[in-house]
């Protein structure tokens, strides 16, 4: 395993050449076991000769989301003070294929993961001046999930593979595969039998070469949900 092609001081770059494959990495545990799930992706990324970037967030992303109406600019950009929206603008818009790194905490994902996702809603916003082509950028790269935990129940994953699916779903981006790795100590998935390290590697090789069916379903969401006659929903749906 090579060490991480980064240091978690500079935020990395596109080289210009291949498909963009953004990596993040969205546990704070540097070199922990769901960062050598995304370095072995990465290295898969490369050998396909994409164009792939990995790096961790937590050094970069510090704050949390709050309410957009309090914080953001008189162009609706975001005002908190931290690199989300240059990640976000740099290195997610421009993404060909997102994947996402987490280690299971509370059967859910990291924290980090999640303020990371909650963030992208500030930057998509109407009301932020570049958030419609924002949103445009967001819409239809390969998504993947790389997740670390101690237990191997199934179970456990099952929560957040749902909702990534579901937001996948939303945004209209392939979900195209999922790695689930087990061990606790810094380092130790890479014990793990089934080799999740090799099939992180495999999934970031075939990322563009998978295709994910049918699941596409939309409704429509008025912005303002009371706007419409929506009585007609029977009360267990509401
Ligand atoms: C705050 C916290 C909550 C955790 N919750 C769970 C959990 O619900 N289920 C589980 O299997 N492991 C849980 N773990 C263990 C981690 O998922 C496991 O050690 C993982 O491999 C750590 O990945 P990392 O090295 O990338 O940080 C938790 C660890 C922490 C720090």
């Amino acid at each position: 395993m090579k060490e991480l092609d980064q240091n978690v001081k500079t935020l990395p770059s596109w080289r210009g050449d291949g498909k963009k494959v953004l990596i993040l990495a969205t546990s704070p545990r540097e070199n922990g076991n769901s960062h050598l799930l995304a370095q072995s992706l990465y290295e898969g990324a490369l050998e396909a000769k994409h164009d792939a970037v990995i790096t961790m967030i937590s050094p970069y992303v510090l704050q949390l989301m709050r309410y957009c109406g309090d914080c953001r600019d008189e162009e609706g950009n975001c005002g908190l003070q931290d690199d989300f929206s240059k990640i976000f603008r740099s290195l997610y818009q421009p993404a060909e294929a997102v994947v996402f790194a987490t280690p299971i905490w509370w059967y859910g994902m990291s924290g980090h993961m999640k303020n990371f996702l909650d963030r992208i809603s500030c930057e998509i916003s109407a009301r932020n001046k570049s958030g419609i082509q924002a949103k445009q950028d967001i819409i239809g790269k390969k998504m993947g999930l790389l997740l670390s935990a101690e237990e191997s129940n199934f179970a456990c994953r099952m929560p957040i593979v749902a909702q990534f699916n579901e937001l996948c779903r939303h945004l209209r981006c392939p979900f195209v595969g999922h790695v689930s790795g087990f061990g606790n100590l810094r380092g130790e998935v890479s014990k793990d039998p089934l080799d999740p390290l090799g099939s992180a590697r495999k999934l970031g090789h075939d990322l563009f070469d998978i295709e994910e069916t049918d699941y596409e379903l939309d409704s429509e969401r008025p912005h303002e949900v009371w706007s419409v006659d929506r009585t007609s929903l029977p009360n267990y749906w509401r």
